[in-house]
């Protein structure tokens, strides 16, 4: 287990559309287990593969509070199957774009097939904020950010800023 660098905005790999996993193995639970590392280092709710700079459709949740055990959820090719009419509305962050935080507004509800760490077909029906953690972590396997659904003022002031602030940083998936 390790913690990995995160990929941080303006990096292209966040707009990279992730592959299916195919293979389920002692690589996929070890990469699992970076996952939680590196989530729960930086410390966040949730995580997704291209995160760490590999693009699979896998990511990982832990909603318990801080007075609780560990959670660790991990979801693998998940597909949203159903979403409610009914909307709600929270402010999200993203640890590839730290210090940042906007409201979203998403469906209430979803239902998400996915397959666990095993290979096993599941199926989650998602409401409140693990809805939106489902939907925030799913938007990253398509190349989707939280900022796409801000305004497009706000959105190119915060690229903007995490631009000027890449110049004095190297490429995160270089970072060791
Ligand atoms: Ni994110």
């Amino acid at each position: 287990m390790s913690i990995k660098p995160l990929v941080i905005l303006p990096d292209p790999l966040l707009r990279q559309i992730s592959k299916p996993v195919e293979s389920f193995d002692a690589d996929l639970r070890k990469f699992s287990a970076d996952m939680l590392d590196t989530m729960y280092d930086a410390p966040g709710i949730g995580l997704a593969a291209i995160q760490i700079g590999t693009p699979l459709q896998m990511l990982v949740i832990d909603l318990a509070k801080e007075d609780e055990p560990k959670a660790p959820q991990v979801y693998i090719n998940p597909k949203v199957l159903w979403s409610s009419d009914e909307r709600n509305v929270y402010e999200e962050g993203c640890l590839s774009i730290p210090d940042y935080y906007a409201e979203v507004e998403r469906p209430k509800q979803v239902r998400v097939s996915y397959l666990d760490i095993d290979g096993k077909a599941q199926e989650v029906d998602a409401d409140g904020l693990l809805a939106t953690c489902l939907q925030h972590e799913i938007d990253h396997l398509n190349g989707v950010l939280f900022i796409d659904y801000i305004s497009r003022l706000k959105r190119e002031m915060v690229v903007k800023k995490f631009k000027k602030l890449a110049k004095d940083r190297p490429p995160s998936r270089l970072a060791v």
